[in-house]
């Protein structure tokens, strides 16, 4: 019997993964995780969210970790590799390691500062660069209300060569290029459908440019950036009829609210026969927002390696606050404002918010 109960509690500290024992732990502050190798990454999400996130805010430094991890990860290219030439790593880190190459890529432009706030942190930790970026971006979006709790990885070894340019998209880049760059960056594991393109631009509900109209830093891609709702793909359906700042800028679309940035990226995204009825799809649906963004990040995240060679995190990431807004039309547009792209499905019938037309205040 004594026997008997001591094999079950030994069972239960481990568990058999691909073979291997994996010991099961409970780190210093209490979170019980499947591998205790992942009990290293607790100081460094501590830290991150004490000193790069002010206190576990969904802010401006999140949406720039963000925006890093996609644009390290991108950095790949088999289309290139087949020429002979370095095609990238994907997340291995390069976009910090090579700080003094690819942060002048122009696609690039304005990572240099969440890369000047990441690096002293990195220093402090026994963690790769290439982790490091990728747990940021997760353990960023769990502060978001609405976001879905992110996986997370450990195991990328770093990158020894930077990417090569032009791997990371411009929002003045066709629909064609988009949906061929993506294509690309995947081939080697399987390609990525114009459904999962949608699905990872759900990013861009907590975000803000900063360098597309210079006059206007910080201007906001829905009317919610601190919310992981579905405004975005709401908003990005209205009719255009304005610029926020000066207009003519280089990769930017009309937008329906004053105060709001629309990429023309998103706007063509929005309205393309291949995406639209998967863009119009999330409104109103924030289920389908979680898990298809989801899913998409953590084929993202791992771009270049091999998922078995990486140690699953997952378990550290904080669960997000419950969503805090219901999807709607913003004050002064109805349903008789939105430029309906997909043929085959009506879009959802929405409530307007009330008071007069509203105008979005910069993040
Ligand atoms: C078609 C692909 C994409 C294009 C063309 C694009 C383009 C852009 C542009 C031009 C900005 C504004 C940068 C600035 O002026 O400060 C931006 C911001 C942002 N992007 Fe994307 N993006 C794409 C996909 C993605 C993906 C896949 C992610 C993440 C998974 C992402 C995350 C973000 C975030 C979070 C921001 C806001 C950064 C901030 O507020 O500081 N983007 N994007």
């Amino acid at each position: 019997m004594v026997f008997k109960a001591l094999l079950i509690s030994v069972l239960a500290a481990f568990q058999i993964t691909k073979g291997a024992l994996i010991r099961r732990a409970t780190c210093s502050d209490g979170t019980v995780v499947a591998n205790s190798a992942c009990c290293v990454l607790i100081p460094v999400i501590q830290d991150i969210q004490e000193n790069l996130f002010d206190g576990g805010e969904c802010g401006e430094e999140v949406h720039e970790s963000l925006r890093l991890t996609f644009h390290d990860a991108i950095g790949i290219s088999p289309a290139i590799a087949a020429t002979g030439v370095f095609g990238g790593g994907g997340a291995d880190g390069s976009i910090i390691l090579f700080e003094d190459i690819e942060p002048n890529f122009h696609a690039n432009n304005g990572v240099d500062e969440i890369i000047d706030e990441q690096k002293p942190i990195i220093a402090k930790h026994n963690i790769t660069t290439a982790d490091f970026i990728q747990l940021a971006g997760a353990i960023g979006v769990s502060n978001c209300p609405g976001a879905p709790q992110l996986n997370v990885f450990i195991g990328r070894p770093d990158a020894t060569q930077p990417a090569p340019d032009k791997t990371v998209p411009e929002p003045f880049d066709s629909v064609d290029s988009i949906l061929a760059r993506f294509q690309d960056a995947f081939s080697d594991v399987g390609g990525f459908t114009p459904a999962e393109v949608v699905a990872l631009l759900a990013s861009h509900t907590i975000a803000a440019a900063d360098h597309v109209d210079p006059s206007i830093p910080g201007t906001p891609f829905d009317s919610t950036p601190e919310l992981f709702d579905t405004q975005f793909f709401i908003e990005t359906q209205l009719r255009g009829t304005l610029f926020p700042g000066t207009g003519g800028n280089q990769g930017e679309a009309q937008s329906a609210l004053a105060g709001e940035l629309r990429l023309q990226s998103d706007s063509e995204l929005a309205r393309d026969s291949r995406t639209a009825c998967e863009w119009q799809s999330f409104v109103n649906n924030q289920a389908k927002l979680q898990s298809a963004f989801k899913a998409a990040f953590r084929r993202m995240s791992i771009l270049g390696h091999d998922e078995s060679s990486l140690i699953d995190c997952s378990d550290v990431v904080p669960v997000p606050p419950a969503p805090a807004s219901d999807a709607h039309f913003p004050a002064g547009q109805t349903i008789d404002d939105v430029e309906q792209a997909c043929a085959s499905t009506p879009f959802p019938t929405l409530p307007t918010d009330p008071g007069p037309a509203s105008s979005v205040a910069p993040v």
